[in-house]
């Protein structure tokens, strides 16, 4: 996602836009930019945050009352000057941002490139805008006109701003997936992502619709649809105050990420896994499908949760795959000397790509002659640079210290790949293969179910707040979310929390076990169930208190525990992406409850750039 602003009236331009860029840098932060329309049209961006855009133009006149902002969060085109936004159109007449991916744009490219156009820059951004013009001199019509038959042909997610050299004072808009919000002043408007740029103005907005286009000037405001029927704008009165309206109504960026997960695992999943065809199509495993069929071993490389995510990752891949799995914290394996051998792939998970532990351990596998495969979430990260090819998790900016949505990213493309690479090495036969593909498209309605209602959650994280100590227990697929639970409890509520295999209790942590004891099982239905449920029953026989995460329907697990968290039911190797989420709101509501600030827990940093 992106922040995107924009304003046309009285004021100048450059202030509002530079502002509002700032209020939306939580959104993206890789590069920012903006186009001024005075007598001319003219663009300044820069990659970084929106302060050095704001130093690289001093002294720049920055006159003018129409312009455009952007703050980006790259998905296609690593962060750079000139992957930055706003982009011109060939022809320099028309500048455009966008929040959004294109997922046709490659077929778009070509058409264009046959016709001769070149390219300035890797974004799908700036082959929507080309198309845009293409169709505007093709056609001999009006930009407006140009805008509606594009849009028609574009798959994917949009929210665009467009003006036009010759069209002074007036912004184009669309969105389609991607949010707009236009503010309605006194001859004058503002647009932009989210309510935050503009409440300071304005408090009367207008939701742009999906398929909509606006065509805004200072005293104006036009909605139509594709077909070109004009809408009625519904003008609503915001209500929130700024700093709730950045973290989208929630308390906190963690709240707020946490349900976003249906949307980024849908996100992540586009353009990739299509269920009906049984189809995924990741073309960093495609164009190295042979590196990972020859592999000798899989060396999952990271550090934290998405450390889980790799321990996740060594089950599918030698259940899916066959290939033996080694799982490696980074901070570990860099000074090690590991045993490195060239039919080796290293699998780094990161969500900033740019964990230093994580980031040394790759130089030293690479320059070992390893083939290094990147799952991260920051686009053109220091780690997915680094990396031979790799899979964005497109979870979006992670600010919240505590990985969540990052992590059920990583596990969504950690799973594609593992049924990628076993379908194709036919170690998964095809009904199975068939099966797990639709399952996972199915997660992320699964998802919101769990998060339609989290008050029995917040009932158990009151009751338990005060424990001074918790086990978590799971078993299979369940063990590496019950490490997953300990940590984002530990990390968010500051109590201590230890994960663990469950049935490994009998070999000693069972002595911590008394009646003072929270114990959170992960006992989703799975092959290992009938053994949890004696594990269940060895806490209960110490009066340990058992908090459960079980599948709906299951009435054995639920009639032993004192408490439960319930999850739609799920193929064992997927359900990871269902049980982690009572966990993440466990660990929430714990830490609220204990009035900490949950997205900047004490000692840690969102990204550890440092040994
Ligand atoms: C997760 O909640 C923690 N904030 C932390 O363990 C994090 O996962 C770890 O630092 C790795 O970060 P990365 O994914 O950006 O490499
Ligand atoms: N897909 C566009 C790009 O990569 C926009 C990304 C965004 O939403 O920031 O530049």
């Amino acid at each position: 996602m992106c922040g995107i602003v924009g304003y046309t009236g009285p004021r100048e331009a450059y202030p509002v836009i530079l502002k509002g860029l700032k209020r939306l840098e939580y959104r993206g932060y890789d590069s920012s930019g903006v186009a001024i329309l005075n007598d001319h049209l003219s663009v300044y961006k820069k990659k970084g945050r929106v302060s050095e855009l704001e130093e690289s133009v001093v002294g720049i006149n920055m006159h003018g009352h129409t312009g455009i902002g952007h703050t980006r969060w790259a998905t296609h085109g690593e962060p750079s000057d000139r992957n930055a936004h706003p982009h011109y159109s060939a022809s320099g007449n028309i500048a455009m941002i966008h929040n959004g991916i294109i997922e046709n744009y490659t077929l778009i490219k070509k058409e264009l490139q046959n016709k001769g156009y070149e390219f300035k820059s890797d974004t799908d951004t700036e082959v929507l805008l080309n198309f845009i013009e293409e169709i505007k001199k093709e056609n001999n019509n009006t930009l407006e006109e140009a805008l509606r038959i594009a849009l028609k042909r574009v798959v994917g997610a949009y929210c665009i701003l467009l003006i036009e050299k010759d069209n002074p004072g007036t912004i184009l808009a669309a969105r389609k997936g991607s949010p707009l919000v236009i503010g309605i002043g006194k001859g004058e408007h503002f647009l932009a992502s989210d309510a935050s740029p503009i409440i300071e103005y304005t408090k009367e907005v207008v939701y742009v619709n999906d398929y909509e286009i606006a065509i805004v000037k200072p005293d104006e405001l036009i909605l139509k649809n594709l077909g070109n029927e004009k809408q009625t704008p519904f003008i609503q009165k915001l209500d929130m105050e700024l700093a709730a309206i950045e973290k989208g109504g929630y308390e906190h960026f963690m709240l707020k990420e946490i349900h976003e997960q249906p949307q980024t695992i849908f996100d992540c999943l586009r353009g990739r896994l299509i269920g009906s065809s049984a189809t995924i199509t990741m073309s960093g495993v495609d164009n190295n499908m042979d590196t990972f069929m020859n592999a000798s071993r899989i060396v999952m490389v990271a550090c934290g949760t998405s450390w889980h995510a790799g321990l996740l990752a060594e089950y599918m891949f030698e259940e899916l795959c066959r290939i033996p799995v080694e799982v490696e914290y980074a901070s570990e394996f860099r000074y090690r000397n590991p045993v490195i051998n060239k039919g080796d792939v290293i699998i780094a998970i990161s969500q900033s790509g740019e964990t230093a532990d994580t980031l040394v351990a790759l130089e030293n596998a690479k320059e070992k002659g390893a083939f290094i495969f990147g799952v991260v979430n920051a686009v053109g990260s220091s780690i997915a640079r680094l990396s031979h090819a790799g899979a964005y998790s497109h979870a979006g900016p992670e600010i919240g210290v505590a990985s969540t949505k990052a992590f059920t990213g990583q596990l969504a493309v950690l799973a594609m790949m593992a049924l990628k690479i076993g379908y194709k090495k036919g170690t998964i036969d095809e009904t199975r293969y068939k099966t797990l593909v639709r399952e996972l498209e199915a997660i992320p309605e699964k998802v919101k179910e769990i998060l339609a209602d989290t008050s029995n959650i917040q009932r158990i994280a009151e009751k338990y707040k005060d424990a001074k100590d918790f086990l978590y227990l799971g078993r299979g697929y369940n063990f590496p979310v019950a490490l997953e639970g300990a940590l984002k409890l530990k990390e968010i509520s500051y109590i201590h929390a230890e994960g663990y295999p469950a049935a490994e209790m009998k070999h000693g942590p069972i002595a911590l076990v008394d009646e003072n004891l929270p114990v959170v099982f992960v006992a989703t239905k799975d092959r290992y169930y009938d053994k949890i449920v004696s594990n269940v029953q060895e806490i209960k026989a110490r009066r340990g208190k058992v908090i459960a995460v079980a599948t709906e329907g299951d009435t054995i697990i639920p009639g032993m525990a004192d408490d439960v968290m319930y999850v739609p039911d799920a193929d064992e190797v997927l359900a990871p992406l269902l049980s982690v989420i009572p966990m993440q709101l466990l660990s929430y509501y714990v830490g609220v409850s204990k009035g900490i600030d949950v997205d900047k827990p004490r000692n840690l940093a969102k990204s550890v750039t440092v040994e």
